[in-house]
């Protein structure tokens, strides 16, 4: 599979169908790919923050893809015209022949001080691998449900600190995660969000780090 880190938390799986995940882009000072640029067959949202909800309208608008988030996020997108799949915590959903599940995570939601229910990771089970884009959120000890149960080969994790986990949580996160291949996230985009890669490198210990360049694709295999 190739995966396009757009900064933030966003990514675009590229393994037969596009997976957009977050498209936090127009807002993201260090990002300079434009919503237009995006291709996208499936976008997935994790909670309804600025920074996460982001270019979702305009992007499923220009390219007719279909968005799946928590179900109040659905109804919100619903009223803007955009084809939007509901789900909520726990569950999953068949996409395209994609299955799709949606996990907790401990974080807040709202857009424009307007409530959005809760804040969801996702795992997303490929034929070439499993992915689980953990949103924002702080560590819990059920990632090792998530581990039990899904076994996630690639794990995207926050590690900004002061809106999510710190490098030393997630580093905990994979511990409790044991995935091939850990992408860090959430960082670097806001003075504010001081977790760096290279902290967050030097305490993982035998699983690899994939660090990407804002824009950057590479292609992944397991
Ligand atoms: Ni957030
Ligand atoms: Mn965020």
């Amino acid at each position: 599979m190739k995966i396009t880190y757009f900064g933030h938390s966003a990514f675009l799986i590229n393994s037969g169908k596009k997976i957009l995940i977050d498209p936090f882009l127009s807002g993201n000072p260090k990002c300079k790919i434009k919503p237009s640029d995006v291709k996208a067959d499936i976008i997935l949202v994790t909670h309804g923050h600025e920074d996460h909800l982001g270019d979702t309208v305009e992007i499923a608008k220009n390219t007719g893809a279909k968005v799946i988030a928590i179900h109040e996020i659905q109804q919100f997108l619903l009223k803007q015209g955009i084809n939007a799949i509901g789900m909520n915590i726990g569950g999953s959903i068949n996409v395209d022949g994609i299955k799709i599940r949606m996990v907790p995570a401990i974080h807040s939601s709202s857009f424009k001080n307007g409530y959005m229910g809760h804040s969801a990771g996702f795992v997303i089970h490929l034929n070439d691998g499993v992915i689980y884009h953990a949103g924002d959120t702080g560590l819990f000890g059920d990632m090792k449900l998530i581990r039990e149960l899904y076994n996630p080969d690639i794990a995207m994790l926050p590690i900004g600190d002061v809106y999510t986990m710190g490098v030393k949580e997630a580093a905990k996160a994979v511990e409790f995660l044991n995935p091939k291949i850990v992408i860090p996230m959430h960082y670097g985009t806001f003075p504010v969000l001081t977790g760096t890669p290279e902290e967050f490198k030097k305490l993982v210990k035998n699983v690899d780090v994939l660090v990407f360049e804002i824009g950057e694709t590479k292609e992944v295999n397991l």
